[in-house]
């Protein structure tokens, strides 16, 4: 049973992930695949510009997936550290960071961990390319 393999703080965040869903009229959307099972993750990001610094950033954030435990609480940790970072510091964020925050994972399952954080830097790398067009 998968679940054996997981602490109670991981489980936790999987059962009630909070960051679950989609954003409508996002700012832009990441996706990737995990070559290991097939299976995708979406996270999509709302960006506005800080009315005092005037910097960017993601005010709201969502993932969607068809993932397995670590993909969807990592996932749900990633969007709980990034939600309301500069982009600039949503692109720091590290593996480290979102291990603390989920809690410990199987090793196996490190190509599941890593979904969320990758579909965010797409997200971002999209966001920033949509922009640059729009500035051009
Ligand atoms: S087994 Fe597919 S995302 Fe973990």
């Amino acid at each position: 049973m998968e679940n054996a393999q997981y602490e109670k703080k991981v489980m936790k965040r999987f059962f009630n992930p909070k960051y679950a869903g989609e954003i409508k009229n996002p700012s832009a959307v990441g996706q990737v695949g995990n070559a290991a099972c097939g299976d995708i993750m979406r996270v999509f990001i709302k960006v506005e510009a800080d009315k005092k610094t005037k910097k960017e950033k993601i005010k709201d954030i969502k993932f969607k997936t068809m993932g397995c435990v670590a993909a969807i609480a990592s996932s749900d940790a990633v969007c709980e550290i990034a939600k309301g970072k500069t982009i600039s510091d949503a692109k720091k964020i590290t593996k480290k960071d979102i291990l603390k925050k989920v809690g410990k994972l199987p090793q196996i399952k490190h190509h599941c961990s890593i979904l969320g954080e990758e579909a965010l830097l797409k997200a971002i790398e999209n966001y920033e390319l949509r922009t640059k067009l729009h500035k051009a």
